[in-house]
């Protein structure tokens, strides 16, 4: 089979800066929206930031109305009850404030208000049908209030298939925020565990879109139409994602141990629209695909600084687990890169031989975990070996993502991913 011999770097439109959300009054003026459904994550509701924004939208003379029935970590039920709204509400524009969760939510109900269809029909397989999203949704500005997920970014919608326990997502580049207003100021009131979570979800993004299988080694499709979002490590994506990883180096444990370090905090914001960036164009591979199981077979584990009222391990969380497992694993496929790369996250790579690329990666990525208080691997957050053979078979149906492992993952390597994921220190 030919290997492919294009990328393509779809930018995101984004606004950074102070201040910035009291313009989205005027955004949606000039984009002349005449219903606004605003969806806002119900933590937010009261806060300074969701006050800024009611108030630029009624001082632009924006008729909205407010949807915050948000669950952190969305379910395929919780995108319905979004869209059942959207739907009621006939919007023209959408603004959503918030974490990943809620950005996500806003753009499930854009696009089934807009293109109504059987949920599953978008929904990645092999859990949906992956179909094509038919045409350009309404206008969606996503104003982020965790440093996290980068979702103001990208054209992805993550939800829990509660039934199938496993998460899964919609993926398509018309899904894409119209705009992202980056705010420092939205992030003020951020819990450090989410701020320590969030913040390794950048790192992730990051380190798996640097590691991804080039996209010169994915097969080419039968038509440039089929080339996927995720397409693998290219010169451009690598430029953010090494960028960000610095960033998060210089920012993540300041912007966690004091929220009122503004630069840290904002620095922490960048760092997760840069990476979002280019992982929007790259993909992630096996600490994503590993993750969705655990999140979505979680028993008891509740999370300290996440205010929710069901077991949850968060999304950050479930990744960053198996980050050190997979940076073992993968190292020898490019020793270079992953010491470029541990290099960037503030290793000390002097003399390191090639041999110990994926020792040396791993070893600061478990240094940041345990300065960020995370869970000392799955033992901790409730999995014991006799989960393993679940987990492996939920991570199998992922192939989106795990066959952007730059090396191929089967069975018995992701039980040994697994088995090794199980306690860290
Ligand atoms: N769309 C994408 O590209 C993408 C990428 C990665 C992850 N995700 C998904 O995003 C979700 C996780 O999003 P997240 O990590 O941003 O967290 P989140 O949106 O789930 O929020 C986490 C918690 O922080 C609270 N919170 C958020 N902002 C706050 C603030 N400024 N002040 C106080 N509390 C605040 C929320 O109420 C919630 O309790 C997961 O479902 C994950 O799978 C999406």
């Amino acid at each position: 089979m030919q290997n492919d011999t294009a990328f393509q770097m779809a930018a995101s439109n984004i606004r950074f800066g102070i201040g910035t959300t009291a313009e989205v009054g005027m955004d949606l003026q000039s984009m002349q929206a005449k219903r606004v459904m605003l969806v806002i994550d119900p933590a937010l509701v009261d806060s300074p930031t969701g006050l800024i924004v009611r108030q630029s939208l009624q001082s632009s003379r924006i008729p909205f109305e407010q949807f915050a029935d948000i669950s952190v970590e969305p379910t395929a039920s919780s995108f319905q009850a979004a869209t059942a709204a959207a739907v009621e509400g006939r919007f023209d524009a959408f603004v959503a404030v918030g974490g990943g969760s809620t950005i996500d939510t806003a753009k499930a109900a854009n696009l089934y208000s807009t293109h109504p269809a059987d949920f599953f029909d978008y929904v990645n397989a092999p859990i949906g049908r992956g179909l094509a999203v038919p045409g350009p949704l309404k206008p969606l500005i996503a104003l982020p209030t965790t440093a996290g997920t980068g979702s103001e970014t990208t054209g992805v919608a993550i939800f829990d298939c509660v039934d199938r326990h496993a998460k899964t997502g919609i993926s398509h580049r018309f899904l894409k925020p119209t705009l992202g207003i980056i705010d420092p100021e939205n992030t003020k009131m951020l819990p450090p565990a989410v701020a320590a979570a969030s913040g390794l979800d950048v790192l992730s993004h990051a380190l798996e879109s640097f590691t991804a299988i080039p996209f010169n080694q994915r097969p080419k499709p039968t038509s440039p139409a089929l080339r996927p979002a995720y397409q693998g490590a290219n010169p451009i994506s690598d430029i953010w994602a090494l960028r960000a990883l610095e960033i998060v180096n210089e920012s993540l444990v300041r912007a966690f141990r004091d929220s009122s370090d503004d630069e840290a905090r904002g620095q922490m914001l960048l760092a997760a629209a840069i990476a979002g960036i280019g992982f929007g164009n790259a993909g992630v591979h096996l600490p994503h695909a590993m993750s969705y199981p655990v999140a979505g077979m979680v028993r008891n584990f509740r999370p300290t600084g996440y205010d929710v009222d069901h077991a949850l391990v968060p999304h950050g969380i479930s990744v960053i687990l198996h980050t050190p497992a997979v940076a073992r694993f993968t190292a020898p496929t490019s020793p270079s890169r992953h010491l470029r790369a541990a290099q960037a996250l503030g290793a000390d790579t002097t003399d390191v031989s090639p041999d110990d690329a994926g020792e040396v990666l791993a070893g600061r990525v478990v240094e940041l975990m345990k300065i960020l208080e995370m869970p000392n691997g799955l033992n901790a957050v409730g999995y014991s070996n006799e989960d393993i053979p679940a987990l492996v078979s939920g991570t199998l149906q992922q192939q989106r993502i795990t066959q952007l492992s730059p090396i191929e993952a089967r069975e018995s390597e992701l039980r040994d991913l697994f088995q090794q994921s199980m306690t860290l220190w």
